[in-house]
């Protein structure tokens, strides 16, 4: 009915409780000043942005990236009914069980493209029962990744990506690790830190970062 297709919302998600949300932007910040000032990074500016440099050759990489709004992790884009399969998840018992329903989000890496900024989500079983089935192979229908492995939370994009971007970064990070490519670069203290081809940097956390969140739809 039209107040059924009315009610289906932007996207639905987990959406992470304040006090967390300040936390994991404190945390993005670090990172990438980390990364805006290792050498190595440096050495390959120009494949990740054209903006002017510092006089140590750094780039203020918290500019380059904008932030998108309230901290959250995705689980379907519903487009308000209009994209693929929205509605039949919205019906699913376990979509309507949860709602407003808080989880603990396990945040086990940061990772940076000239594109987005972000911070993988690695779910549990029980998270994975919001997770739609068909949200790696809709952007890469040609590699084996296991469930959950688009789950993130966007925490900046450059000027003119679009949101949805973050999740195809990640699932070409979570590709490369496939095929066993990516450098260790060095320890950070937290975590170590990776690069995979110069312009994709990922730093896995030595412990994650905890994030409780609430499960709900968002309308915009
Ligand atoms: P993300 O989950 O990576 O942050 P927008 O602001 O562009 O309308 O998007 C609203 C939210 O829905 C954002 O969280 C965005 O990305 C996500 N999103 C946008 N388009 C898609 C899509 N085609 N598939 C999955 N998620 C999307």
């Amino acid at each position: 009915s039209a107040l059924e297709a009315a009610a289906l919302p932007l996207f639905f998600g987990w959406f992470l409780a304040h006090k967390h949300a300040l936390e994991l932007e404190k945390r993005s910040r670090e990172f990438l000043k980390t990364l805006s000032q290792l050498d190595q990074f440096k050495q390959h500016i120009s494949q990740f942005t054209s903006e002017e440099l510092g006089s140590q050759g750094e780039v203020d990489l918290e500019k380059h990236f904008q932030s998108r709004g309230v901290l959250h992790c995705t689980t379907k884009f519903c487009d308000f009914g209009k994209a693929d399969g929205a509605k039949a998840y919205a019906e699913k018992e376990v979509v309507r069980e949860s709602m407003g329903c808080v989880t603990v989000l396990q945040i086990s890496a940061f990772f940076a493209t000239p594109r987005t900024v972000g911070a993988r989500v690695a779910l549990t079983e029980e998270q994975l029962r919001l997770w739609p089935p068909d949200a790696e192979k809709e952007v890469m229908p040609d590699v084996d990744l296991p469930l959950g492995s688009r789950a993130h939370v966007t925490l900046g994009c450059a000027e003119g990506v679009e949101g949805v971007q973050t999740g195809i970064d990640l699932l070409e990070f979570a590709k490369l690790e496939k095929e066993g490519s990516g450098d260790k670069v060095q320890d950070l203290g937290d975590g170590t830190l990776y690069s995979y081809g110069n312009d994709m940097w990922m730093l896995r956390l030595s412990r994650n970062v905890e994030a409780p969140a609430m499960f709900s739809g968002f309308y915009g």
